[in-house]
């Protein structure tokens, strides 16, 4: 069932309530070895970080009710570049792939970092219609590519997403993740090489229990 949904930018108005539907969203989610949820407190971080894209930070709306929002924000990856003097190296040359590699394959990209929808409202298309509103309007701000480091495959893949590692990117301890998720916006843009690529720097806050507690008691006061 398709919903009637207004989609629209995220204000400050917003934030707490935003962060109360993250926290619904995720409650229901069990990640392996994450011992509660943190994502309202990821909402939270990710706002206030220099690479956060307020123009793609989208709240879903049925009538006045907010019962989505999507998150970005950008990283820099530094593409291997495999050809030399036109000639294709093969991809699985590291040393040569590396070895040539300059500055100038360092290329800023999306990372889709947060997708939520209310419990009740699922399977209505909403999350579906922030996806889409948002790479529509990604594409007008002139970005080529996006990662997404944890997805799930047979949701994303409706919306172009491939395996990281079809384009060469592994995960940050060098496997292969089937959640590790990456979408040109511009057809051939990332290559087939892969890269060198880390996780935002606020990550690291993410997983300080100190100041999760602290926001924490503010978020039950919301
Ligand atoms: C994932 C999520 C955003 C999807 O939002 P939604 O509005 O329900 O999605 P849509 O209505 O666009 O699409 C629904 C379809 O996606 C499928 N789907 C939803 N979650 C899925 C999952 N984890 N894996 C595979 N398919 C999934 C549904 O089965 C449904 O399939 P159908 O069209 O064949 O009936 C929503 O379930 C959610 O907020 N989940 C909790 C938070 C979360 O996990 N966010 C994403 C992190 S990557």
């Amino acid at each position: 069932m398709n919903k009637d949904i207004n989609i629209r930018l995220e204000t400050d108005k917003d934030y707490k309530i935003v962060e109360k539907l993250t926290f619904e969203a995720f409650e229901t989610v069990d990640f392996p070895g994450q011992k509660y949820t943190i994502e309202h407190f990821f909402a939270y971080l990710l706002r206030k970080d220099a690479s956060f894209v307020h123009e793609l930070d989208f709240v879903a709306e049925d009538e006045e009710e907010i019962v989505g929002n999507i998150m970005y924000n950008t990283i820099n990856i530094k593409v291997n570049n495999c050809m030399k003097n036109n000639k294709s190296i093969p991809e699985n040359d590291v040393y040569s792939c590396e070895h040539i590699s300059s500055e100038k394959n360092i290329k800023e990209v999306l990372s889709l970092a947060l997708l939520s929808v209310l419990p009740k409202f699922h399977s209505m298309g909403i999350g579906g219609r922030l996806i889409e509103n948002s790479l529509k309007k990604a594409k007008d701000l002139g970005y080529k590519a996006m990662l997404l480091p944890g997805g799930y495959p047979e949701y994303y893949t409706r919306f172009g997403f491939k395996p990281a590692s079809f384009y060469g990117f592994k995960w940050l301890d060098g496997s292969e993740l089937d959640a590790f998720m990456a979408l040109e916006l511009e057809e051939g843009y990332l290559g087939r090489a892969g890269g060198k690529w880390k996780l935002a720097d606020f990550y690291n806050d993410l997983l300080d229990e100190e100041k999760f507690r602290e926001y924490q008691i503010r978020f039950n006061e919301y």
